[in-house]
């Protein structure tokens, strides 16, 4: 009985909100809204949503086109899903949709959104990634890090020689090899001799963390507490060798002489260096190397140019290597076309309605630029679901934010600030893994059966760790 009052009250209250919705008139009728599929009142296209959102917007804007706007709930939502309609958003109106949408678990993770990431367009957003920049995210300290990069490259050079010819998780291993490099580079926290925070203990934390579990985020807390505290000690003892820590220094002096936020705001932007960095790095070389080993042809040819270029007598291998090896740039390159760690990159409009292709955009309306429908639009790339690194021999595009074509960092205001570092990172652990070892897969599989499915939140995985086995190459 008690049920059926309930539900009876349940039914009264839904129609008096479709006849009150009805009456009260529409704020975006006389908009001209871009097209997409028709809601229902209050949920909108929630009840559409289905799979992977990247997949689902790609698959709506087929039939509503490039421009194309939804409702999830209450939150209108722009998709778009061509290189123009890419332009004008991160270029011409850049400043009006720089912003984020205030999310929940990213309000969690981020301290109330007192970071880089995932914090709208503020005074404080301004100020961290000003300190992130000057402290860390530069061409200067990037080459003064440049010894702890190849040093970390080394060590998976000796893990994997030690484990050939048995199968290894190259997964894990990359997924270790970011860690390593950032935790160090990043934070100043090497996880071979810290006694508190070990490789394992990263890897899980880093993992589990985009979960937000109350569980998690405690320990990613104590991470960053540690952290602090580890800078805080050394400045009392003797001075650290390592050039690395000078954001956590830059961090604090912020809080502290300018006065400028609190230590919410040092842990937040730790975060972003943490779990923005770790693994999207990895997520490439997996991505990258999955390609390779289904397309032998391509493989063959990197390898190949790589040893004529390197020689035969390397122990080591070096930055400055990288710059050699033209081939390798063009898997990168493709790599990234066909698999951008950020898939659907996410802004929001600020609080005034704007234009975009001729459309009108109510104010705060959350974007999603597809960016992984654009590196597969058949008017921009011939073939697009085929890997062919030769696509952009004599082609000026690259990913560097002025080719809307090819977007995995982004553009404009909120481009990836680590764009430099991200990009070494992952062209030396190729280089690595190319030139010291030839890879086959585990018995009985052939390049087809290497599944790609993907999987994440705002950062896409390969679902199936990349499990290969490593044969020393003999020189
Ligand atoms: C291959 C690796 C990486 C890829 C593909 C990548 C991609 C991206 C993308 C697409 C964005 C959003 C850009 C936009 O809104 O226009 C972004 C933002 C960001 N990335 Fe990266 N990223 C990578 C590595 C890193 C690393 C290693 C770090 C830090 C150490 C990092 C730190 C950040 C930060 C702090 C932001 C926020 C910028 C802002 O909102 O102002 N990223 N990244």
């Amino acid at each position: 009985m008690a049920i059926l009052i309930h539900m009876s009250w349940v039914l009264l209250l839904t129609l008096i909100s479709i006849i009150f919705l009805k009456k009260k008139k529409n704020p975006n009728s006389n908009l001209r809204l871009p097209p997409g599929p028709r809601g229902l009142p209050i949920i909108g296209n929630l009840h559409r949503l289905n799979g992977i959102p990247h997949r689902w917007f790609h698959q709506l804007s087929a039939k509503y086109g490039p421009v194309m706007f939804l409702r999830l709930g209450f939150t209108p939502v722009l998709v778009i899903s061509s290189s123009e309609a890419a332009e004008e958003v991160l270029k011409t109106k850049d400043l009006e949709t720089c912003s984020r949408t205030k999310l929940m678990a990213t309000g969690r993770l981020s301290y109330n959104f007192k970071d880089i990431t995932f914090a709208p367009y503020t005074d404080s957003w301004r100020e961290l990634r000003k300190v992130a920049v000057m402290e860390f995210l530069n061409p200067k300290k990037l080459q003064t890090l440049k010894l702890i990069r190849e040093e970390e490259m080394d060590f998976v050079v000796k893990k994997i020689s030690n484990s050939a010819p048995v199968a290894v998780d190259l997964s894990k291993i990359s997924f270790c090899l970011a860690a390593n490099i950032l935790c160090r580079t990043a934070l100043g926290q090497n996880l071979r001799t810290n006694k508190v925070f070990d490789e394992e203990r990263i890897v899980k934390l880093v993992e589990e963390g985009s979960v937000a579990s109350e569980k998690m985020f405690k320990e990613l807390d104590e991470f960053y507490q540690h952290v602090i505290d580890d800078h805080l000690k050394s400045l009392d003892g003797p001075k650290s060798t390592d050039p690395s820590a000078d954001i956590v220094a830059g961090l604090l002096n912020m809080v502290d002489k300018n006065g400028t936020g609190n230590l919410d705001h040092v842990k937040g932007t730790l975060m972003d260096l943490f779990l923005g960095g770790i693994d999207t790095v990895a997520i490439i070389i997996v991505w990258a190397m999955a390609e390779l080993m289904r397309n032998p042809r391509v493989m063959k040819k990197a390898q190949e140019e790589i040893r004529a270029v390197l020689g035969s007598k390397r122990e080591k291998i070096t930055e400055e290597d990288v710059d050699k090896v033209e081939y390798l740039k063009l898997v990168m390159k493709e790599t990234f076309r066909l698999h951008p760690a950020v898939p659907s990159i996410p802004r929001e409009t600020m609080s005034h309605q704007i234009k975009i292709q001729g459309y009108d955009i109510p104010p705060n309306t959350r974007i999603q630029l597809n960016v992984w429908a654009i590196g597969r639009d058949p008017k921009i790339w011939k073939n697009p679901e085929e890997f062919i690194p030769e696509r952009f021999i004599d082609s000026a595009i690259n990913y560097k934010g002025q080719h809307y074509e090819l977007l995995p960092f982004g553009s404009g205001r909120r481009i990836c600030p680590a764009m430099p570092m991200a990009s070494n990172i992952v062209e030396l652990g190729l280089l690595n893994m190319l030139y010291f070892f030839d890879w086959k897969l585990p018995d009985g599989m052939v390049g087809e059966d290497i599944d790609m499915e993907d999987a994440g939140m705002i950062s896409f995985y390969k679902k199936a760790p990349l499990i290969l086995v490593p044969v020393k190459h003999h020189h």
